[in-house]
């Protein structure tokens, strides 16, 4: 007789193991290890075995042999997630939209869905959290009425997927995944697997009847949505927003996306009528006026657009164990800078807490901001003002060199439109430009042209 498989699963993250354990080895939570029951167990078989999307037995064809998929794509009404989308709403696609709470979710797929039933496409919002009248209220404010535009607030998976089987919607908002749950599935709502029956079930639903849906997912403590791997491989696309609660801007970033690339970002500006596109990031990012010592200024690249950014630094002396702490930046890659600074400019860092923050709420992935962050820690170390017409920008690799960074010419473009004068840079741009460029292609030198 075949041993019976025992499966933990790890209801926060979605690890499984052979064992039970009290704390998770991949999310180190306490007491989250679950047995599955062999009905799971199945259905996980099922689940993972089923992705295709056909249950023909096919046969291999010569590639050369295959018409590709001819992807067509309907606006959703703001540039802004089109192009994150990589240009528009594809037809029967999955998409997670994440985000910490307050964050503007809801305020923008209900916005988006208004867009939608405006252009005559049918649209069903479902909504887990918020009472059919709470809605209604968010709507008016967001002028997302009309009559194409249908609410069901609802938890029951079940009751969801007649409603769209109903009728013939081209738009769906699942507000959130963490609400619903199957009724065929034991667990609580938001545990790993009831997020994975519901995300398996609308994601059949979107492929056969070739309805767009988006669902919202709300972000554990950690940064990522409850069961992270369950989710974000079985969707299409995955985009997370970004940005402080207490400022008005916030940033939609794509993680992936199955139909185009994932390097473009949506910026949206938080006021009463909702969330609406950015007209500019110009001066969104940092205040000239306001720099102070422990400031510094570069410039990242947001997918194609350039924006001009203000990173700042707190280094001060450490009374036991010195600590370092990021916001918005890589607190390895903070180490390793503080690292530099210690062995080519004999600081003592050793003896200090810094701290950097980056201002706005923006999270820097953009490598060339390392100089920046250089420059605000030594400006922070000796108390001094760097110029506010001055930007910094480079790489900074582990030897101390300071590297080039991608498209330079469209940076200091940017740079010339926002009326700066001044960049601290690796090398010697190529163009002509009419901003005095001093090469700094060493940490060491960075010290001469501060
Ligand atoms: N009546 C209102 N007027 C202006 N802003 C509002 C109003 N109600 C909510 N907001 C803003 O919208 C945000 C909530 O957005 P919401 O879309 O509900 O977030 P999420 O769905 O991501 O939790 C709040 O943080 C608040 O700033
Ligand atoms: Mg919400």
């Amino acid at each position: 007789m075949a041993k019976k498989k025992i499966v933990f699963e790890c209801q926060a993250c979605g690890f499984q193991s052979p064992r039970w354990m009290g704390k998770c080895t991949s999310c180190n939570e306490w007491e989250t290890m679950v047995e599955l029951t062999s009905e799971q167990i199945k259905f996980l078989k099922e689940t993972s075995s089923s992705s295709s999307a056909s249950s023909v037995p096919s046969k291999a064809i010569p590639i050369t042999q295959i018409q590709e998929d001819n992807i067509t794509r309907f606006t959703s009404g703001s540039t802004e997630l089109d192009l994150v989308l990589g240009g528009g709403i594809v037809p029967g696609s999955l998409t997670l939209i994440g985000g910490s709470p307050g964050v503007g979710k809801s305020t923008l797929l209900l916005k988006i869905a208004g867009n939608l039933a405006r252009d005559n496409k049918k649209v069903l919002y479902v909504s887990g959290e918020e009472s059919a009248g709470q809605i209604k209220l968010r709507a008016n404010r967001l002028e997302a009425n009309h009559d194409n535009l249908y609410l069901l607030p609802e938890i029951n998976l079940s009751t969801v997927l007649s409603e769209i089987t109903k009728h013939n919607y081209e738009l769906i908002v699942i507000d959130s995944i963490q609400t619903l749950y199957s009724e065929e599935t034991p667990s609580a709502p938001g545990s790993v697997t009831q997020v994975r029956t519901i995300t398996f079930e609308l994601m059949r639903i979107a492929k056969s009847l070739q309805i767009s849906i988006f669902i919202i997912g709300h972000i554990t403590k950690d940064g990522s949505i409850a069961g992270p791997r369950v989710l974000e491989h079985m969707v299409d696309t995955v985009l997370y927003f970004e940005g402080d609660v207490n400022s008005d801007l916030r940033l939609l970033r794509g993680f992936k996306n199955r139909f185009g690339a994932t390097n473009e970002v949506g910026i949206f500006e938080m006021n009463k009528e909702g969330l609406n596109d950015a007209k500019s990031m110009a001066g969104k990012f940092f205040d000239k006026e306001k720099l102070q010592s422990g400031s510094a200024l570069t410039i990242i690249m947001e997918g194609s657009r350039p924006i001009i950014i203000e990173v700042q630094a707190l280094v001060s002396e450490s009374y036991g164990h010195a600590k370092r702490s990021s916001t918005g930046f890589d607190n390895n890659r903070l180490g390793m800078l503080l690292a530099l600074l210690e062995k080519k400019l004999d600081l003592p860092l050793g003896t200090y807490d810094v701290f950097i923050n980056i201002a706005g709420g923006i999270k820097v992935n953009d490598p060339s901001a390392d100089l920046a962050i250089i420059a605000a820690i030594l400006s922070s170390y000796r108390d001094r003002e760097l110029s506010s017409d001055s930007i910094f920008l480079g790489e900074v690799s582990l030897t101390g060199e300071i590297r080039e960074v991608s498209g330079l010419s469209h940076r200091l473009k940017e740079m010339e439109t926002q009326g700066f004068s001044k960049a601290i840079i690796p090398n010697t741009p190529l163009e002509k430009t009419s901003i005095k460029c001093f090469v700094a292609n060493e940490v060491s030198k960075v010290v001469e042209w501060m």
